[in-house]
């Protein structure tokens, strides 16, 4: 074991791993599933390295049974599983589809027969292609749609899981999606991103409202990425930097969500794409969003993975140059630098929300491979895990209500635009065969898991 031993987190402290549904799923032409936008995305020329695609991915939807017998095993008390809408409805609108709610009801019910408690997440990015068609998330249309879906959610399944998340990291989806090209759709214009980013914030209104409604009980809330972000002297060009980069990232989703308006800073950033604090008319914020968008969550949840320096730079596009702090050998060259964590949790309590936050991701890609002898050592990522946890305790030490933590991922899986390039899983899988291998890192969590739980 590790210092973290000492720890002090609250009784109750959930502990957990994440993975999203078309990251691991596969059998992406069974059981009535209709097609997303990633199913598209993928095949488009040069959009995924290697020209990987998900079709198979982990085969998860085959090979659920087992997955969860081994999540069991590892003692892992709590999971974050996300619900594929193009699986539920495949035409984004409609009646949903049988076989759709039979497969989560039996995945969730199975969680629960494990002692595993879901928290489920409605969208982690895969849109139904036929709302991508009638004009996707810059398209008013689609948060109405997603509204409903999540009401046809809450009575089916709702009686299932208490915590629910609408929304997964609504920057990624609306940024690298419609502005930076790299996700689906695929699209490079600014103008369609900052819609896309209102109408999935409107979403998660209308989602959270059907869910009050329907089910009461229910724990809601909507998960933002956020960076630690500084810049890299304090000049006052490198300073600006990093505070537009705050905005465009961080304060554009967490303004709205936790303090009921966009505010100055944002409007000035993307006012010339339509967004504004006015709600007048028929623009793009309409009278009555920023209260639904605002609407009382019951936690915050946040993904947590960068920590990035920022240097104004005239000769890279945006006069921006982003730096991370000490590449460490992660995969992607992200930091491991658990203090950022930290702050970034103090910083959300302390300026967003007094409500309980949850980590409802957090990891890092090493290049894990099995030994000979059928093992997969990972000690950078054991490393890793038990400073972001130990990051989370003195979170809380400093006054922070965090409630959980989900190691990303339960699996290797899927990683976007990166195909099966990037490895996050605690558990190694072995593509071809589909073997399922826990890592060293694996095992150091069931037993730091133990440890907390028995405090011995
Ligand atoms: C956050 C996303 O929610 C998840 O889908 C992704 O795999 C991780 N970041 C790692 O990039």
């Amino acid at each position: 074991m590790t210092d973290n031993d000492g720890a002090r987190l609250p009784a109750g402290f959930v502990w957990g791993v994440a993975t999203a549904a078309y990251q691991i799923e596969g059998a992406v032409a069974e059981g009535g599933r209709g097609p997303s936008i990633w199913d598209t995305f993928v095949r488009q020329p040069d959009a995924i390295f290697h020209g990987d695609d998900a079709d198979r991915a982990c085969d998860h939807y085959h090979r659920w049974e087992s997955d969860l017998d081994l999540m069991a095993e590892l003692g892992i008390p709590a999971y974050r599983l996300s619900l594929s809408w193009a699986r539920l409805q495949p035409a984004g609108s409609g009646p949903l589809n049988p076989e759709g709610v039979e497969f989560y009801r039996t995945l969730i019910a199975g969680c629960r027969a494990r002692g595993i408690e879901p928290y489920v997440t409605l969208y982690h990015w895969d849109l139904p292609q036929p709302l991508q068609d009638a004009g996707g998330w810059p398209d008013r249309a689609t948060a109405q749609r997603f509204g409903e879906y999540a009401a046809l959610v809450a009575d089916e399944l709702g009686d299932l899981a208490e915590y629910w998340i609408t929304i997964n990291e609504p920057w990624c989806a609306a940024f690298l999606g419609h502005a930076w090209g790299m996700q689906a759709p695929g699209h490079a214009d600014e103008t369609e991103a900052v819609r896309a980013a209102h109408h999935l914030l409107l979403a998660h209104g209308l989602a959270l409202a059907g869910f009050r409604q329907r089910r009461p009980a229910a724990k809601v809330g909507i998960t933002n990425i956020v960076s630690n972000l500084a810049p890299v002297t304090d000049s006052p060009a490198d300073v600006r930097a990093t505070a537009t980069v705050d905005v465009r990232m961080n304060r554009l989703f967490l303004e709205p969500v936790y303090r009921g308006r966009y505010g100055a800073e944002v409007v000035a950033e993307f006012g010339g794409h339509g967004l504004t604090d006015d709600e007048t008319g028929d623009g793009l914020v309409r009278p009555g969003d920023l209260a639904l968008i605002a609407a009382p969550t019951d936690f915050v949840g946040i993904n947590h993975y960068t920590n990035t320096r920022i240097q104004h730079d005239p000769a890279v596009a945006g006069g921006v140059r982003m730096i991370q702090v000490a590449p460490t050998p992660t995969t992607f060259g992200w930091s491991d630098t658990p203090d950022a964590l930290r702050e970034v949790l103090l910083r959300v309590a302390r300026d967003y929300s007094p409500l309980p936050i949850y980590v409802t991701e957090n990891g890092a890609t090493f290049a894990d491979y099995p030994t000979p002898d059928g093992e997969v050592r990972d000690p950078e990522r054991v490393r890793y895990l038990a400073g972001y946890t130990a990051a989370v305790a003195e979170a809380v030490a400093a006054g922070a209500d965090v409630r959980g933590y989900f190691a990303w991922s339960f699996l290797d899986n899927f990683e976007w635009s990166h195909g099966y390039s990037k490895r996050f899983g605690l558990v190694y899988v072995d593509y071809p065969s589909q073997r399922r291998i826990p890592k060293q890192s694996a095992y150091w969590y069931r037993d730091f898991i133990a440890h907390h739980r028995t405090g011995r």
